[in-house]
């Protein structure tokens, strides 16, 4: 197994099975009703699998504007109590139609917060794309348009995700496994 600075690294999905995978949603994704699309990849977690996902819509056709929004829950420790926006968009997404990218949607409400805030500001049709589904812990009623793999309830790293600021580089989702 995999030894990443000290640490036992399980691989969970592996970069070919993610490369797969992205190309599949990116298909789906072009066969749906886009014309005008603007992607909006809520980072951090997300950076590198949007960045994938984005070449891969191009290889499907689409060319789609991209933004970033950087969005993070508050509460008291894994209380999580609401999302607040720490850096927001540039773009008007009034009549736009919206996809949001994101690395995992676990309670759903990052998602749920994205998708309303898009709503309230005019945009025509907002779906969302992620990753990873760990619906074992769904709090909100939200489910994305597109995922790449339902997650087991593991905390995952890797791929843009990362574990008190670590391993965000590796090219595959893994979990840790503890000290080697
Ligand atoms: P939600 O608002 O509960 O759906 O939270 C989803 C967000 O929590 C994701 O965008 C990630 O940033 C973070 N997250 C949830 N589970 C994990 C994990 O296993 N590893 C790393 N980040 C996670
Ligand atoms: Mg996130």
């Amino acid at each position: 197994m995999p030894v990443v600075r000290g640490k036992i690294i399980e691989p969970l999905f592996t970069a070919e099975e993610i490369d797969a995978r992205n190309k599949t949603m990116a298909a789906q994704i072009s066969a749906g009703p886009v014309k005008d699309l603007l992607v909006i990849a809520v980072l951090k977690g997300s950076f590198i699998f949007a960045a994938d996902l984005i070449r891969a819509l191009h290889n499907s056709g689409l060319a789609p504007e991209v933004e970033f929004i950087t969005l993070s829950s508050y509460g008291t420790g894994t209380v999580s109590k609401g999302v607040k926006i720490i850096k927001d968009i540039d773009s008007d997404v009034k009549d736009r139609d919206i996809l949001l990218i994101d690395d995992i949607l676990e309670s759903g409400r990052t998602l749920q917060f994205a998708r309303d805030l898009m709503y309230e500001r005019g945009a025509r049709h907002v779906s969302i794309a992620v990753l990873l589904d760990k619906s074992v812990k769904r709090q909100e009623k939200l489910e994305a348009d597109y995922v790449g793999f339902e997650c087991p309830d593991y905390f995952v790293v890797g791929y843009g995700m990362d574990a008190a600021y670590a391993f965000r580089e590796l090219p595959f989702v893994g979990v840790v496994k503890g000290d080697a």
